[in-house]
């Protein structure tokens, strides 16, 4: 705990995010860079002049941080019903008993320019949170079946791989078939399997499009949050420690470990 004073004004830090938490969540922020910038490109290859084996080379990229990014994610699910008290899905998602009441009254809170004080995530923080990590997952899991469907690599690639190859070929030739080339394929299997992939790389798109308009609110928000409520919403990502001059409502969950 931070200074502990008689004066109502005074200062007080409270630890709040975990160890795991801000490893993830600066993980999370690195990872979501490199796809997105790579993202791009494969998206706008053909302006940036890319040729078919750049755009596979950008894509396997692309899929190598996304495992990154999924181990990473996959232990922050987890963390979220073993960790500390502010890190748990009780903590975050916007369901249970009491949620409208606090909700109603942060909203009014908000309206009258004093919101009460949270030590985690605030009401409505907890409906952008949960919104952020759909999102997280959406793209997780339409990527691992891009990745296999594409480019033939893990979690699912074998199985596409056994979808498109030739009838009549041994298993020890199905890995013989490659991103990018119509080698050992049968036409027709790898149209079906291409419709089959059609919808996971319009969930792809359009989840990507709706992450970036997620991350910029998030951003904005903090950033507001940090100048108006002066709680050191940033710094607490590094530090895990956030500062109130009025107790928070939620303080009384737990020790943060
Ligand atoms: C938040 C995370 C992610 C973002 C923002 C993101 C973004 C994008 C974008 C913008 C594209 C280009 C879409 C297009 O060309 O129409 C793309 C393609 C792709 N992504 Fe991701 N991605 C993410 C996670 C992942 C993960 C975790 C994987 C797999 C491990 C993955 C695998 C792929 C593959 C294979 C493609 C190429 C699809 C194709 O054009 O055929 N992505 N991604």
């Amino acid at each position: 705990m931070g200074t502990n004073t008689k004066h109502k004004s005074a200062l007080e830090a409270y630890p709040v995010w975990d160890r795991t938490v801000r490893v993830f969540h600066w993980v999370n922020v690195l990872c979501l860079i490199g796809l997105i910038g790579l993202g791009l490109m494969i998206y706008f290859n053909k302006n940036f002049g890319v040729s078919p084996d750049g755009k596979i080379l950008l894509k396997t990229l692309h899929v190598y941080i996304g495992y990154i990014f999924v181990f990473n994610l996959s232990w922050r699910i987890l963390w979220g019903f073993i960790g500390s008290p502010y890190a748990r899905w009780a903590a975050i998602l916007p369901f249970g008993k009491g949620y409208k009441k606090v909700l109603s009254a942060y909203l009014t809170g908000l309206r009258d320019k004093r919101p009460p004080p949270y030590l985690g995530h605030n009401p409505l923080a907890r409906l952008m949170i949960s919104g952020l990590f759909i999102l997280l997952i959406t793209q997780a899991i339409s990527g691992l079946v891009l990745a296999g469907s594409d480019l033939y690599m893990p979690p699912f690639g074998r199985h596409f791989a056994e979808w498109v190859t030739v009838s009549g070929q041994d298993n020890q030739q199905l890995v013989v078939v490659t991103a990018g080339s119509k080698e050992h394929v049968d036409p027709q299997a790898y149209k079906e399997m291409r419709a089959f992939r059609k919808p996971f790389i319009n969930t792809h798109k359009y989840a990507f499009y709706l992450l970036c308009l997620s991350v910029a609110l998030h951003i904005f928000v903090v950033v507001m949050s940090e100048i108006k409520e002066k709680n050191n919403i940033i710094s607490a990502m590094f530090s895990g420690k956030k500062t109130f001059d009025d107790k928070p409502v939620d303080v009384e969950k737990g020790d943060v470990e």
